[in-house]
């Protein structure tokens, strides 16, 4: 069943306040509601009362103390409807049983390696409970928890403990209550055995926060990163937003099954482990990083989301668009801006591009779903991000503070709408932002064209733009949409020019205030087309086009190949300088697989061996920033930018330029290597950091060569790395040719891992997305493995999505990978249709490719579409795939 966002209707009823009481048995589990239920205010006295239910056995129901007879309410598979409810206030008591034992789809109440618990957001929580499931009902919860002491010594749920004790029988109990508003959502239990790493922080206004970190006690000694990082989220908070934590106590929980990183519950955040635990010996850089971000992401989610929560899931790009752009900002803080902003753009354009282009395209608030959960999406997330950071480069850093503020000040308590942000922002800045609110409601990437044109007599410089959304489902004309443009002006010495003044629409604006040079403007482009004309250019200039990447668009400019090389050595935007190397290595390799479909020899343009050379002999660049300067698009961009995808032309391409680099920069690459040695304990700072990604970079590229001395190298490195960041990246490289210095450095590495289920996960996931021939054979084999379980998402994800990301592979023109991928889904679906939903979205461009691939495809999405018993989660999107 289809839900609108145009059929929101606001709750019949309130519920003020919910006492729920959970005796956790091994053969079941009783839930009691008690929930004060008072009318709302359009509510006519008649109109029945819908609560939401899945997979719950009602034991009884009592209004006001009195049981209600059969023909007073009604139960089905989805509801329970109370049709006649008295009027005014009144006391609902609900008992339910459940088996969170025998619950698999990680969703509601469920058990995860012997202990309990929740995961509510966005739908589960009607699978613990008969409730109005839905984030604008709020209340004030109480949770008492009954269990087993020996079994379940540790009882947490949201808000502060205020009784606890033991009970006859071996068993305990605790008493919680949380003393903030809540949807039902944010509810969280967690009971078993488990340690605690405790900390401290001191808020701003001097509450002492105890901090807590769960997991079982032979990992403590891994959450030291994720405590760091939680006290610095607290702090940065307080000194970017002036957001001070709440409550007296706060935990984090970490399980090793769940379905989504992590989640923001009350004062009890649930962690899947690969996003808490972390050693220097078994986790990367990248892991490292990873914690840091999403541990203040779920902490940022206390105000963006728990305190000002969503009207609807609709919004729900209000509190995550917002707080992943929270997240980023935060990384982008502790570390290195340029580095944080390229690598946020990269997952957009390799993630959220392709969707934004395909079947399931929906703009960052969908209009509809079928189920929520499909929708927890890049679109929603990383697009969203770019939406609220579009008011920041239009307001500025004190602007987009002032908008926060109002939208605090205004809504604390409340469940909202993405409107309510767009006008505190524009309110609290006395602005309007016209078109703006279209990036709501418009899917698809725009795509921005310019022309420029320098005329010396009267020295101006003219910028042309317009505007193009491309058609998407449902949507086949687009309105022009608010697109915050950046731009500099180079002049022939590389410097930036001042800017003066800029006409456009009639009106002159003056860009220098207060005396003080302007050398980036944001034009506000808002029409089909607008011409910005410069005035005061006394040279031709380069233009530096939508610097630090000013909005989520596809950039088509006049810019020449010279040009490009001219920005990729000096322009002062460090972002455009690396996409000036971007845009020539896209458009390189698009040449070369056109060369390469029209069997021509390969030839690599010498002008970009130069420039990427200049580039690694740079020792004032950042280290990390010449990693990614050095690497190139992925293969999926440049699929992207054709006709019908080729994923043999693209890999050959791709692996040829490679090899070429790696050829012509051998020495330069091993110098790299070897300069960036270090004998130092591993630290998490960003000079470390950085000099790992260059070394770790060139050691990729010199294994590339398959050569006796690089191997040799990269054996070395693998045998003395003291850490897994550069352990794993030798591994990588050594794994790049089939062989057997390949097979037992996989095999060696397992056998020093075994016991680390994380270190194992990477390990399936290296061998997955191996782009050696017919790797679908040995990716079947790794699924029968004693180490992999279909029950634990982050296996599924390593193994499954991992398989799915190699476009060689799962793309081979066999139909192998189709095979493999359609039988895994509906096998996936019987246990947990939240991850077979997300594996069963690789299918969904099948129309990118060509004829033969697409019937192989399109014949395993009918298989799964019409097979018995299917779950509505990959109903929705092998049925979207096949529609489009
Ligand atoms: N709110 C969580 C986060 O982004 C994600 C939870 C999503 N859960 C789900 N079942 N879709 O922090
Ligand atoms: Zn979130």
């Amino acid at each position: 069943k289809e839900i609108f966002l145009k059929d929101y209707k606001k709750p019949d009823y309130f519920f003020d306040k919910v006492d729920l009481q959970f005796q956790l048995g091994e053969e079941k589990t009783i839930v009691t509601s008690k929930i004060v239920v008072s009318p709302g205010v359009e509510a006519g006295i008649s109109a029945p009362l819908v609560l939401h239910g899945c997979d719950l056995k009602l034991l009884s129901i009592k209004v006001n103390g009195t049981g209600l007879k059969g023909e007073e309410y009604a139960v089905n598979s989805r509801h329970l409807t109370l049709s006649t409810p008295p009027a005014g206030v009144f006391i609902l008591e609900i008992v339910t049983e459940i088996y969170p034992q025998l619950n698999t789809s990680l969703e509601g109440l469920y058990k995860s390696t012997g202990n309990f618990c929740t995961q509510c957001e966005a739908e589960g929580f009607r699978k613990i409970t008969y409730f109005q499931d839905r984030p604008d009902v709020m209340a004030k919860y109480t949770c008492r928890i009954e269990a087993d002491k020996t079994l379940y010594p540790v009882l947490l749920s949201n808000g502060n403990l205020i009784e606890q004790g033991d009970l006859e029988g071996g068993k305990h109990y605790a008493l919680w209550e949380d003393p903030f508003k809540k949807p039902s959502y944010l509810f969280a239990l967690v009971a078993g055995q488990l340690g605690c790493r405790e900390d401290s922080f001191v808020t701003c206004s001097g509450r002492n926060v105890t901090l807590r970190i769960w997991t079982p006690a032979q990992d403590l000694p891994k959450t030291a990163h994720a405590m760091y990082s939680l006290k610095a989220a607290m702090k940065w908070d307080e000194e970017v937003f002036g957001l001070e934590y709440d409550l007296d106590l706060f935990n984090i929980v970490v399980v090793p099954d769940f379905n989504m990183g992590a989640m923001e519950n009350k004062s009890l955040n649930i962690f899947q482990s690969r996003l808490v635990l972390a050693s220097p010996e078994t986790a990367t850089d990248g892991d490292y990083a990873a914690i840091l971000g999403v541990v203040g992401h779920e902490y940022f989610h206390n105000w963006t989301g728990n305190r000002v929560t969503c009207r609807d899931w609709f919004q729900l790009t209000l509190k995550e668009g917002l707080t992943v752009f929270r997240d980023q900002e935060f990384s982008s803080d502790l570390g290195c801006r340029t580095v944080k902003r390229i690598a946020d753009v990269s997952k957009l354009r390799i993630y959220q591009f392709p969707q934004d282009a395909g079947p399931m395209a929906h703009p960052i608030r969908p209009h509809s779903y079928i189920k929520m959960d499909n929708f927890y999406t890049v679109t929603v997330y990383e697009k969203g991000a770019e939406v609220v950071r579009m008011y920041k480069t239009m307001f500025g850093a004190s602007g987009f503070r002032k908008g926060m503020d109002l939208y605090f000040q205004r809504h604390d308590g409340q469940a909202v709408t993405c409107e309510d942000f767009y006008a505190a922002m524009c309110d609290a800045n006395n602005a309007q932002l016209p078109n703006f609110l279209q990036w709501y409601s418009q899917a698809g990437t725009p795509t921005v064209k310019v022309a420029s044109s320098y005329d010396p007599s009267s020295q101006t410089f003219s910028l042309k733009l317009s505007q193009e959304v491309p058609p998407t489902p449902g949507q086949p004309a687009k309105e022009p949409m608010f697109i915050p443009v950046a731009v500099g002006l180079v002049d022939s010495t590389g410097q930036d020019m001042p800017l003066t003044s800029v006409y456009s629409d009639g009106i002159l604006q003056t860009l220098s205030s207060d005396g003080q040079p302007v050398f980036t403007t944001v034009l506000q482009f808002k029409k089909k087309e607008e011409e910005f004309i410069f005035k005061n250019v006394p040279e031709k200039p380069v233009p530096s086009l939508l610097r630090g990447y000013s909005a989520p668009v596809r950039l088509d400019s006049d810019l020449s190949e010279s040009d490009l090389f001219f920005l990729l050595a000096n322009d002062s935007d460090e972002f455009n300088r690396w996409e000036a190397g971007q845009v020539l290595a896209r458009k390189l390799m698009l040449s070369l697989v056109a060369d390469f479909q029209q069997q021509k020899t390969l030839v690599l343009n010498p002008k970009f061996v130069d420039g990427l050379r200049s580039i690694l002999r740079n020792s004032s660049l950042d280290k990390e920033f010449i990693a990614k300067a050095i690497t190139l698009p992925g293969q999926g961009e440049i699929m992207d930018m054709m006709a019908v995808a080729d994923p043999d032309a693209v890999h050959a391409v791709r692996n040829f330029i490679k090899k070429e680099l790696a050829l012509q920069l051998k020495d330069d690459l091993l110098a790299a290597v070897t300069s960036n040695r270090s004998s130092e304990a591993y630290t998490f700072n960003h000079d470390s950091m950085a000099r790992r990604a260059l070394k770790n970079t060139c050691l990729a590229y010199l294994a590339s060569l398959d050569e006796a001395d690089v191997t040799e190298l990269a054996l070395l490195e693998y045998k003395t790395a003291t850490n897994m960041t550069e352990q794993f990246a030798a591994l990588a490289a050594l794994s790049q040719n089939p062989g057997q210095v390949r097979d037992d450095a996989l095999l060696d590495f397992y056998n020093q891992w075994q016991d680390e289920y994380l270190v194992v996960s990477k390990w399936f996931a290296l061998q997955a997305t191996s782009d050696i021939p017919g790797n679908v054979v040995n990716v079947q084999k790794l699924l029968s493995h004693p180490a992999f379980d279909m029950r634990n998402p982050n296996k599924v994800y390593s193994l499954i999505g991992g398989f799915c990301g190699s476009p060689v592979n799962f793309h081979a023109k066999d139909g192998s990978g189709y095979k493999f991928l359609g039988e895994v889904v509906l096998q996936l679906d019987k246990i947990n249709p939240q991850v077979a939903s997300r594996m069963v979205s690789a299918f969904s461009r099948w129309r990118r490719y060509d004829e033969t691939r697409q019937a192989l495809a399109k014949a395993q999405l009918e298989m799964i579409v019409s097979a018995n018993g299917l779950s509505e989660n990959v109903y929705e999107i092998a049925s979207k795939s096949l529609a489009d």
